[in-house]
């Protein structure tokens, strides 16, 4: 709860996870012994300033999140859209017509490992912010090119930014209303910067790496699929 109103978090899982190929959509598949789709929802359910949880799913995969999820209680779900920014503001509209929702996390299913001690910060950080994010420094060397090395870019002052992305409910609003219907946005926080809203950044986690290509789906269950690794 934030000044008496919900704090929910919105999952996205809507895409289509081309690029880890498969025969289902990457947020259904299993690591670590459950779905993507369940290890985020039972996460923020462990969490005591996360109220209720809204999924974002393509039309039609209701039995599969059932499915997902299954046996803990079904979360609400909205259909998503065709692009990622889409399915986020299907959940944000489904979310202003409750009326009592203060602070939305948006967070990408296909990063299942979400450290408690995150949301706390985000939560945190929500108190003198619009928003806040997760994001860790880079640390290789970052350097232009095509064929040949070009030049070598300074890393100072960039970071990897992850989900979930904590929002006060109003601003993320306004800011997906705002944002050019052509335009396309990897993530949530660009919209809110983009209209002048402060976004702080506090400490990720290597945890909350994005699975994307089929490798991260084997790396993933040897470093979290163990006995004794399992969390
Ligand atoms: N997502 C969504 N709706 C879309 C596209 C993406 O809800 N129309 C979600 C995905 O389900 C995922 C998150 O946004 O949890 C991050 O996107 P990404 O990793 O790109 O997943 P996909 O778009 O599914 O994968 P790909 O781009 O490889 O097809
Ligand atoms: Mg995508």
């Amino acid at each position: 709860m934030m000044n008496g109103k919900k704090t929910v978090a919105v999952i996205v899982a809507a895409g289509k996870g081309e690029r880890a190929g498969g025969d289902v959509p990457k947020q259904f598949r299993t690591v670590a012994g459950r779905s993507l789709i369940g290890h985020c929802v039972d996460r923020f359910r462990a969490h005591p300033g996360i109220d209720d949880v809204v999924v974002a799913i393509a039309e039609g995969q209701e039995n599969a999140l059932a499915r997902a999820v299954g046996p803990a209680p079904l979360p609400r779900s909205v259909i998503g859209g065709a692009s990622r920014r889409e399915s986020v503001a299907n959940a944000l509209c489904a979310l202003e017509t409750d009326g009592d929702v203060g602070a939305v996390l948006i967070h990408d299913a296909a990063r299942p490992f979400l450290p408690e001690t995150v949301i706390d910060d985000l939560l945190a950080g929500l108190g003198a912010y619009e928003g806040a994010i997760p994001a860790l420094p880079v640390v290789d060397t970052l350097a232009r090119g095509y064929d040949t090395l070009g030049e070598t870019v300074s890393r100072e002052g960039l970071w990897r930014v992850q989900t979930p992305q904590a929002f006060r409910c109003d601003a993320i609003l306004s800011a997906h209303r705002a944002w050019p219907a052509d335009r396309e946005a990897t993530d949530d926080a660009q919209m809110l910067r983009a209209m002048g809203g402060s976004v702080a950044i506090v400490k990720g986690d290597t945890m909350l790496e994005k699975l994307t290509h089929p490798a991260d789906f084997a790396l993933a269950e040897a470093r979290f699929g163990g006995p004794s690794m399992r969390i």
